[in-house]
């Protein structure tokens, strides 16, 4: 059997031109997107998906086919190992899902999948498809995106880190028990409570660079010493949630200076 051509592509954060001409390109290529069918936010982000493919492909030239995610236990309460593994057998059922789809397209036809911001960061989709690749021979392509905090940093026109200094990046889960003042420049995503209002005590003066829905129309920025505008950056995502159902937003920590 030889292997299935899948592209996986990075789409960009939100902004459609974000969408660079190595994926139009390979987009081109591809017969067959497949989707997870999901609810709430996922919805929106769908259709975003839909509206390039509409801008940038022929119609008639794809196809979409959703594939209907598996169910995904609360996270929240999870910690260390119990989280990993939670998300390890999500990953499997996904893997099952996927391959099922994958193993009945038709010989030739290349598969694609559109990866919000860069597959590299906090996607699972290469980790599920290396997974199936086990069992079922891929060709994998990958596309790089602009990922969320290539998007925050643009959009507040900063630097992440210091000249030949490190920047870490992490999630809203990890970072109280990771962050220290020597750690440097740190960039949080996934963070649905926003973790860094409990570094207020500790760390007042510490640069907050804060982008919700970026690239969105919708979208909301602030920036400024953690103290002074973590109370304002908490009651915009709220009217964000409030008013479209779900909010994403990245933050920088320390990234340089603030007015
Ligand atoms: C599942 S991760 C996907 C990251 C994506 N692969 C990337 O490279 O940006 C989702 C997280 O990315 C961040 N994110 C993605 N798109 C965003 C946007 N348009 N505005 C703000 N944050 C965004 C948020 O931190 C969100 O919780």
């Amino acid at each position: 059997m030889s292997a299935r051509r899948v592209h996986v592509i990075g789409i960009g954060a939100g902004d459609p031109q974000h969408l660079t001409m190595q994926a139009v390109a390979a987009m081109q290529e591809v017969d067959v997107f497949l989707v997870a069918d999901k609810g709430g936010a996922a919805r929106d982000l769908l259709a975003a998906r839909e509206a390039l493919c509409r801008t940038h492909l022929e119609e008639g030239s794809y196809r979409v086919v959703a594939v209907v995610d598996p169910e995904r236990g609360a996270d929240a309460p999870r910690r260390g190992a119990a989280y990993t593994r939670g998300v390890e057998d999500w990953h499997d059922a996904r893997a099952r899902a996927w391959r099922e789809q994958l193993a009945t397209l038709p010989e030739g036809a290349v598969a694609g999948f559109l990866v919000w911001g860069d597959p590299a960061f906090y996607d699972s989709t290469l980790r599920v498809l290396h997974h199936v690749a086990q069992t079922l021979p891929l060709d994998l392509r990958v596309t790089p995106g602009i990922t969320a905090f290539q998007a925050l940093a643009a959009a507040h026109g900063t630097v992440l880190h210091g000249i030949g200094e490190p920047v870490h990046v992490t999630t809203g889960r990890r970072l109280l028990q990771e962050w220290t003042p020597d750690l440097g420049p740190t960039v949080v995503m996934l963070d649905g409570h926003l973790t860094c209002r409990e570094l207020v005590d500790r760390a007042p003066d510490l640069s907050l660079h804060w982008g919700a829905c970026l690239g969105l129309p919708q979208q909301e920025l602030r920036a400024g010493r953690l103290a002074e505008v973590v109370d304002e950056v908490a009651a915009v995502r709220a009217a964000l949630r409030e008013q479209h159902g779900w909010v994403m937003d990245v933050y920088a920590l320390g990234a340089g200076p603030v007015d």
